[in-house]
C-alpha cells in the first residue's frame, strides 16, 4: 500500500478532499422552510451524531450555499437520511435547481421541517446553536422527533455512492463463474437445504439474483421453495481462485414459507448440524452468522476460501446506543 502525505505545514485541498473522502458516510438531504413556508433543502454528508443526552446532531453548510442564510436562522430543520434506491433524490437536492421539491415526494413534519418521504430514516431538530468554522457552518440541532425503517441507507465514500445491500452489478461481473447465496432466518432458525436423503446441508443458491421469474436465479429458487423472503444485507464475497467460483452470500428474513419438503430444513441455531456440512468454508461463514447474529452486530467477508478480512458494519449503532 503506498502512502501519500504532504510536506510539513502545507496541507494540499485536493490531497484533503482525497484523504477525507476515504471516510464512509451516509447521505442525508436537510431540510426547513422560510418564514413564508418555501420548503430549502440541500444534500449533505456532514451529518453526525453528536451526543445522546440531550440529543444532538449537527450538520455543516457551506457559506456558498444558497440555502446557509436560511438554515443559519431557521428555528427548527430535519435531517433526511437517504435509502439505496434515492440517489437521485441526493443529486437533485445537490443541484442549484430553485424547484428541487417538485421533485421528491415529501409532507411537513411535527415540527415544521419537510419530511421526504421513503427514507431510511429521519429527525426533526431544533436550532439548538449556530457555530461558525472556516468556510462552513456548524448546524447543531436536538432532536425532536424521528422515525426509521428497515430500508438500506445510502453511502458515500471517495466521491462515489456506495450501497450495502444488494449490488446487483458488482456480483454479476460477466466472464465470471458466480455463485449467489443466502442465509434465510426466521424466528431464530435458519434455513439449509439437504443435498438428497443422506447428502450434505447447504444453503440455497444460484448462479445469479435475478428476479422470481428468471431461470436458474436465486429468486426464482425462494418460489420453487415456497419462500417469500426479503434479503437484506450482504455477509461475504469469496473472490474466485484457482478451481473455484466466485460466490456472494446475502443474509435475509423469511416473511412466508418454506414448503414443507424433507430436503428443506428449518435449524435453531443451537441445533446446526456441523457435521453435515462439507464445505468448510460454508461451515466457517455459518459459525460467524451465528456468533454475530448473538449480539446483532454483522461484518462482511471479503477473501477467498481460505483467508480474508471481516469488515464491521455498525449497522445497530444506534441501537446498541440506546436511541431506538
Ligand atoms: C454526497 C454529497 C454530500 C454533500 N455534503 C454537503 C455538506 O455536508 N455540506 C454542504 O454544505 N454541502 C454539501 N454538498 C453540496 C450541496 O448539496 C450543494 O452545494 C447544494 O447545491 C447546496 O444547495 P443550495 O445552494 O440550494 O443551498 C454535498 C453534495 C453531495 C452530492
Amino acid at each position: 500500500m503506498s502512502e501519500k502525505g504532504p510536506a510539513a505545514g502545507a496541507i494540499d485541498p485536493m490531497e484533503l478532499r482525497k484523504a477525507l473522502g476515504a471516510f464512509v458516510t451516509g447521505v442525508t438531504v436537510v431540510t426547513t422552510r422560510e418564514a413564508d413556508g418555501t420548503p430549502r433543502g440541500f444534500t449533505a454528508n456532514s451529518f453526525t451524531s453528536v451526543s445522546l443526552d440531550p440529543p444532538l446532531v449537527l450538520v455543516c453548510i457551506g457559506k456558498t450555499a444558497l440555502s446557509c442564510q436560511v438554515f443559519c436562522e431557521c428555528e427548527s430543520f430535519a435531517i433526511n437520511i437517504l435509502a439505496e434506491d434515492q440517489t437521485e433524490t441526493s443529486s437533485t437536492f445537490a443541484s442549484k435547481d430553485p424547484d428541487k421539491f417538485s421533485h421528491a415526494q415529501w409532507r411537513v413534519g411535527t415540527g415544521g421541517s419537510p419530511i421526504i418521504e421513503e427514507t431510511a430514516a429521519w429527525l426533526e431538530c431544533a436550532r439548538h446553536e449556530v457555530l461558525e468554522a472556516g468556510d462552513h457552518v456548524i448546524l447543531l440541532g436536538r432532536v425532536t422527533d424521528l422515525a426509521h425503517t428497515n430500508s438500506n441507507p445510502l453511502g458515500f465514500c471517495r466521491g462515489s455512492y456506495v450501497k450495502f445491500g444488494l449490488e446487483r452489478d458488482a456480483v454479476a461481473a460477466p466472464g465470471q463463474q458466480t455463485r449467489i447465496g443466502a442465509i434465510l432466518e426466521s424466528e431464530g432458525r435458519v434455513l439449509m437445504l439437504r443435498e438428497g436423503t443422506e447428502g450434505a446441508y447447504v444453503l440455497p443458491t444460484a448462479p445469479r439474483l435475478g428476479s422470481p421469474e428468471e431461470r436458474d436465479s436465486l429468486l426464482a429458487k425462494f418460489r420453487d421453495l415456497g419462500l417469500e423472503a426479503k434479503i437484506t444485507f450482504l455477509f461475504a464475497v469469496y473472490e474466485s481462485d484457482s478451481g473455484h467460483e466466485h460466490r456472494v452470500y446475502y443474509r435475509g428474513d423469511i416473511v412466508d414459507g418454506p414448503v414443507e419438503d424433507p430436503a428443506v430444513r428449518m435449524f435453531a441455531f443451537d441445533e446446526i448440524p456441523w457435521d453435515g456440512i462439507t464445505d468448510s468454508a460454508l461451515r466457517d461463514m455459518l459459525m460467524r452468522y451465528v456468533s454475530e447474529r448473538s449480539e446483532n452486530r454483522f461484518g462482511i467477508y471479503v477473501g477467498d476460501n481460505e483467508s480474508g478480512q471481516i469488515q464491521t458494519l455498525s449497522e445497530n449503532y444506534f441501537g446498541s446506543t440506546g436511541w431506538s
